[in-house]
C-alpha cells in the first residue's frame, strides 16, 4: 500500500441533545481548548445529525441547543479564529461519507457497541435505524477531515476503536492508505465524571434528575447547592489514591476538584487527605463557581446575539468544506463512482 502522511489534525464533537454538562466540559472541552494551542489544526462540531437519533427533539429546542452549544464552546475558550467551529448538518460531506461507511461497517460490529445496547434497551425493534448507524456517522465526522487525533471522554472509546476498524477496512478493500488510523486522546483527571446522586452512573444530560449533574448554565447558587447535596460516604478523605478504591462518590468529587484545578488526583489528596466532606464540599463548590461562573455568564452574553453565532457557524462550514469536499471526491474516485 502507498504511504500517506497526514496533517496533525484534531476533530471532536458534542451532541446538542440537551444542555452542556460539567462532564462534557471536563471530559472533552477543556482538552479541546488546550489542543487548540498545540501543533494541530482543530475542528470542533455540534453534531446535530446525531442528536436526532435517540428521540424526537422539538425543532426550536434543537436550534436553541445547537446555538447554545456553540456559545459554550466559545465561552470556554475555543476561538473561531484558531479553530474551525461547525454545525454538522451544514457540512453535507459528513452524511455523504457516512453512507459509504454504512456499506463498509458490518452489522456485527455495530451490534456490539455498548452505547447502542444501552440506548436501544430491551426494545431494539423500536429504535431508529439512525441510532444503530450512529457510530458510522461518527467515523465519517472524523475521517472526512483525515483527522489524526480525537479528544473525548472515556465513554467514546469503543466508538473510536470502530472508527479505526472502518478506516482499516476501507484502506484494505481499496488498496490505499487513504484514511488515517486515528488516535483517541482520553486524558485528564476527569475522563469519566459520574452522577452527583449515584457514583456508579455517568453524569449525563439525559438523566431525568437535574440534581445528578452540573449544567454549564447553572448559576452560582445552584452549583453550590448541588455540590453540597452530592451523595458521599461518611468517611474522611484519604491521603493516597488507594484510599479511593470502592468509594465511587468520593473519587468522583476529588476527580472533579482535580480537573477543575488542573491538578492530579494525588496532588489533591495530598492537600485534602483527612478532611471531612463538610469541609471539602464547600471548597469544591467555591472552586467550581470560580471556574464555571465566568463561562455561564459569557454563554448568556453570546446567546443575546444569535446572529453572530450563526455567522461564525456559516464561516466555519465554508472553511470545513475546503477540507471535506476534496476528501469526499477522492473517496468516490477510489470506490469507482463516475464524477
Ligand atoms: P456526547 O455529546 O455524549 O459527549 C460529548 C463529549 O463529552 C464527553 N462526556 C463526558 N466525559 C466525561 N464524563 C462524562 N460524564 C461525560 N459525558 C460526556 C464525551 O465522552 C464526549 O467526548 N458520540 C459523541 C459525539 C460525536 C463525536 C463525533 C465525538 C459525534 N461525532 C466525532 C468525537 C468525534 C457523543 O455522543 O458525545
Amino acid at each position: 500500500m502507498s504511504q500517506t502522511t497526514f496533517t496533525p489534525r484534531v476533530f471532536s464533537g458534542i451532541q446538542p441533545s440537551g444542555g452542556l454538562t460539567l462532564g462534557n466540559y471536563l471530559g472533552a472541552i477543556k482538552r479541546f481548548v488546550s489542543m487548540q494551542e498545540e501543533d494541530f489544526e482543530t475542528i470542533y462540531c455540534m453534531v446535530d445529525l446525531h442528536a436526532i437519533t435517540a428521540k424526537l427533539i422539538d425543532p426550536s429546542e434543537l436550534r436553541h441547543n445547537t446555538r447554545e452549544l456553540a456559545a459554550g464552546f466559545i465561552a470556554s475558550g475555543i476561538s473561531p479564529d484558531k479553530s474551525i467551529l461547525i454545525n454538522q448538518s451544514q457540512v453535507p460531506e459528513h452524511a455523504q461519507l457516512a453512507w459509504i461507511f454504512n456499506c463498509i461497517a458490518r452489522m456485527g460490529w455495530m451490534g456490539r457497541m455498548t452505547q447502542w445496547k444501552d440506548k436501544a434497551g430491551k426494545n431494539a425493534e423500536a429504535a431508529s435505524l439512525g441510532l444503530f448507524a450512529y457510530p458510522a456517522l461518527m467515523a465519517a465526522d472524523i475521517l472526512i477531515y483525515h483527522a489524526t487525533h480525537v479528544p473525548v471522554g472515556e465513554d467514546q472509546k469503543q466508538h473510536l476503536e470502530l472508527t479505526r476498524d472502518i478506516a482499516a477496512k476501507f484502506n484494505h478493500d481499496y488498496g490505499e492508505e487513504f484514511f488515517p488510523i486515528t488516535e483517541p486522546v482520553i486524558e485528564g483527571a476527569a475522563t469519566r465524571v459520574m452522577s452527583l446522586r449515584d457514583g456508579s452512573k455517568k453524569m449525563s444530560k439525559s438523566d431525568p434528575s437535574d440534581a445528578s449533574r452540573i449544567n454549564m448554565t447553572d448559576d452560582a447558587d445552584t452549583i453550590s447547592r448541588k455540590i453540597r447535596k452530592a451523595k458521599t460516604d461518611p468517611d474522611a478523605l484519604p491521603s493516597a489514591l488507594e484510599g479511593l478504591d470502592h468509594r465511587p462518590e468520593a473519587r468522583n468529587l476529588v476527580s472533579i476538584y482535580a480537573a477543575l484545578n488542573d491538578q492530579s488526583l494525588e496532588e489533591v489528596l495530598r492537600d485534602v487527605g483527612g478532611q471531612q466532606f463538610g469541609t471539602f464540599k464547600p471548597a469544591l463548590a467555591e472552586l467550581a463557581v470560580e471556574k464555571l461562573a465566568p463561562i455561564s455568564s459569557e454563554m448568556a452574553r453570546l446567546m443575546a446575539d444569535t446572529d453572530e453565532i450563526d455567522r461564525i457557524l456559516a464561516k466555519g462550514a465554508a472553511q470545513a468544506r475546503e477540507i471535506t469536499a476534496p476528501i469526499l471526491k477522492r473517496t468516490y474516485d477510489l470506490i469507482g463512482m463516475v464524477s
